[in-house]
């Protein structure tokens, strides 16, 4: 418990507090791992596809014989994969019927800013009052028991998520399970000879914690009261010592000896995971949060802190069959040391290659930078703020123009994964020197440690209008931890 990191560079497992469970921890790697099923389109045409999703209350089984009630897209934690694919829009239809308003990102999508999910661009369940304010000329809107988010979709293959982004209520409104994974696929990475089907193997790995009679615990306990300044809002970030992968508390996964695509997202409130795999063989990282880096990087080790993804290749002709094969988090300690399992147990043909070159990718340099800006993740005023200032939904602290690149640079007091809405990125430099061997490539998230000062260069692509940065340690982002910029 406390606060990680105060005084110096530190790797530990993020900023926050650890919630105990008051039941008993399941045997671990006994249930098997889910894969969220797909959205089906209720229409597929030449403008494009279109999904409904409802947004609702819902029992799950996250733990082996507990039941625990969720918020969940389609009444599912993860909720359903959407599959999209570049060049076709996609509108999502989402029905609120929660008890409280929402508000849905799209993590990674390049959307236009009325589709953003804005903190207060809010869809209220039927009959809500009192109404939610609507500050004109902020980007807040109200839409009654359902909205269309439209998603042009005009972007590469990547793993994306999406999940909600409630003003104030971010973080408990994703731990009770808003969240959920979009796959972007297009021609380039069809071309690739990578793993397929039931060997691409989606997963999201965050951390829960359960009161005896198997609910979710959470500090603010009544949701839809809770305002800033009340009780209990100062939150350092909540950890849990539960270990969920896609909403199954370490769960184990059978394989045949050839070669996997393990698509992670880290879509924890505020935990960070040093992924590695035991006994070790190399991930082999094909991909960043948005999309395939130029070329495959190999690494014993990769850190993904909260709204990260990687996309690793594990050759499981590595192992002898039998083996039991787990991937491990060595920033975690006790059980949250280990994420899930893999039994290799039989053997198959592989046709699958690491291809030398995956993708072009187009490195930005520092000269391309038409504008250097900086802000400061800090604590302080009793919030968590950016440059001094806690987050102000009528204000907007930069003006990039669209279509060009502007070189942020983010400084911390405590670790802070900082999330750029639309602008994608690549990193340039950690203290001044080279980024982390797995940050290459386009991202949107980067991981800020603390007394670290990190460069980023973004590409302002896609669309004018209101976007945001943030933390996304969700409970520092609901305490003010976010900014607007307009893209002009
Ligand atoms: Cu994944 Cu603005 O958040
Ligand atoms: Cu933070």
């Amino acid at each position: 418990a406390g606060l990680a990191g105060c005084g110096r560079p530190v790797d530990g497992p993020g900023t926050g507090s650890l919630l105990t469970s008051s039941l008993p921890l399941p045997e671990r790697f006994r249930t098997p791992l889910p894969i969220p099923p797909v959205a089906r389109p209720v229409l597929t045409n030449s403008a494009g596809d279109h999904i409904v999703l409802t947004q609702r209350v819902a029992d799950a089984h996250l733990l082996p014989g507990v039941t625990t009630q969720i918020w969940g897209y389609d009444g599912i934690f993860p909720g359903p994969i959407i599959r999209a694919r570049r060049g076709r829009p996609l509108t999502v239809t989402m029905r609120n019927q929660l008890p409280v308003p929402t508000s849905t990102h799209l993590h990674g999508g390049i959307v236009p800013a009325d589709s953003d999910g804005f903190p207060l661009d809010l869809i209220t369940p039927a009959g809500y009052s009192p109404a939610p304010p609507v500050q004109h000329g902020t980007g807040a809107r109200v839409h009654e028991v359902s909205r269309d988010y439209r998603y042009p979709m005009d972007q590469r293959a990547g793993l994306l998520w999406y999940h909600d982004h409630r003003m104030d209520f971010t973080a408990p409104q994703v731990w009770r399970g808003l969240a959920g994974m979009m796959i972007v696929s297009d021609d380039e990475e069809d071309a690739l000879p990578l793993p397929r089907g039931d060997r691409e193997l989606p997963l999201l790995i965050c951390d829960r914690a359960f009161e005896a009679d198997g609910s979710l615990r959470y500090p603010l306990r009544d949701m839809a009261m809770h305002h800033p300044g009340a009780d209990g809002d100062f939150l350092s970030g909540i950890f849990g010592d539960v270990i969920l992968v896609n909403g199954a508390a370490w769960p184990r996964h059978e394989v045949a000896n050839v070669r996997y695509r393990l698509r992670l997202v880290n879509g924890s409130n505020a935990r960070r995971y040093r992924l590695g795999l035991s006994p070790g063989t190399d991930l082999i990282q094909i991909g960043t949060d948005d999309g395939l880096l130029a070329a495959p990087v190999m690494h014993r080790e990769i850190v993904l802190s909260p709204g990260e993804r990687c996309d690793v290749l594990v050759d499981f002709s590595a192992y002898p069959i039998g083996s039991e094969v787990t991937l491990t988090n060595t920033l975690g300690t006790g059980p949250a040391a280990e994420i899930m399992r893999f039994a290799v147990t039989r053997s198959a043909t592989d046709d699958t290659r690491v291809p030398p070159k995956l993708a072009d990718v187009p490195v930005l340099e520092r000269s391309e930078a038409v504008e250097v800006r900086q802000f400061d993740f800090r604590f302080g005023a009793g919030r968590w703020q950016i440059n001094n200032q806690p987050y102000d939904p009528a204000g907007s602290v930069a003006a990039p123009r669209l279509g060009t690149v502007e070189l942020w640079r983010f400084t911390s007091d405590f670790h802070h994964p900082v999330h750029v809405h639309l602008g994608h990125f690549q990193v340039l430099s950690r203290n001044g020197r080279d980024p982390d061997p797995w940050e290459g490539g386009w991202k949107d998230t980067v991981d800020v440690r603390p007394y670290e000062a990190v460069e980023v260069l973004v590409k302002f692509a896609g669309y004018r209008g209101r976007y945001m940065l943030h933390c996304h340690n969700l409970e520092h982002e609901d305490m003010a931890m976010m900014a607007n910029f307009d893209v002009v």
